[in-house]
């Protein structure tokens, strides 16, 4: 049976910068299920980001629909959509974007504490370690942004996404920064969230990302195609 969690119906997404169009996205048609995982490959600038933006309800389309759990998301109103971002999707930035007056282990906390399923602070910190340790990261708990490599920060930041159980992960180059044996635990961690009934979307321009997804698309000037 299928399990479609992610609709997108024509979408077309156009960036303007000054006298010139940018078709970003160009008619986008697409299912995502839970229980899969999703890779999406293509050239530098060809809409990969502008697509998970999209479906991380951080960026509107310019026409056609995106249906979430069977509702349409542009009946919501920006309160609805945070609460759904906030609870339902985790997002490992392109660029990470950590607080950097933020320890590692509060910008891991920070999801949580907006989240109302979580009343206790004190379980909201032990979580927080938890992935922390998840990502090999719990000798670094104390450590500003700044303070950390690039590739740690990658797993802050993937920590974070994973912090209130979402459905959806979203994954933008979530390995750009790490080393071979890191890259495997991070894939192998993104496909068991998979086969734990999430939809794991994720980009990437490793060589060794095919072997672990279940479904592979392919973006080539805003357009998407299944290979
Ligand atoms: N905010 C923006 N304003 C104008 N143009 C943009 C904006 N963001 C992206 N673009 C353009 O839209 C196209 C798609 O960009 P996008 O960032 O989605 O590419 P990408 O596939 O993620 O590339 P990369 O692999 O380099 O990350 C590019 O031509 C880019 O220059
Ligand atoms: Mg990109």
């Amino acid at each position: 049976m299928k399990n479609v969690v992610l609709k997108l119906h024509n979408i077309k997404k156009i960036y303007k910068v000054k006298d010139e169009n940018i078709l970003a996205l160009d008619n986008i048609n697409i299912d995502f299920e839970l229980g899969k995982f999703y890779l999406i490959i293509g050239h530098s600038g060809s809409g990969k980001s502008t697509l998970l933006h999209l479906l991380g309800l951080i960026d509107n389309a310019d026409s056609g629909e995106i249906i979430f759990n069977d509702n349409n998301i542009s009946n919501l109103n920006s309160k609805e959509l945070a609460k759904l971002r906030n609870e339902k999707i985790g997002y490992i930035f392109q660029e990470f974007y950590l607080d950097k007056y933020l320890k590692a282990y509060e910008n891991i906390m920070v999801p949580m504490l907006i989240n109302k399923n979580f009343s206790n602070k004190k379980e909201i910190f032990k979580r927080s370690l938890l992935l922390l340790d998840k990502v090999g990261l719990e000798k670094r708990k104390n450590h500003f942004p700044k303070q950390l490599s690039g590739g740690e920060q990658q797993r802050v930041c993937i920590a974070r996404a994973l912090a209130n159980y979402p459905d959806i992960i979203l994954a933008d180059e979530p390995t750009g920064n790490l080393d071979i044996n890191n890259e495997k635990y991070i894939f192998n961690l993104l496909k068991e969230l998979a086969s734990e009934n999430k939809c794991v979307i994720m980009v990437s321009h490793s060589s060794d990302a095919k072997n672990y997804a279940d479904v592979i698309l392919e973006m080539d000037n805003g357009r998407l195609k299944r290979i």
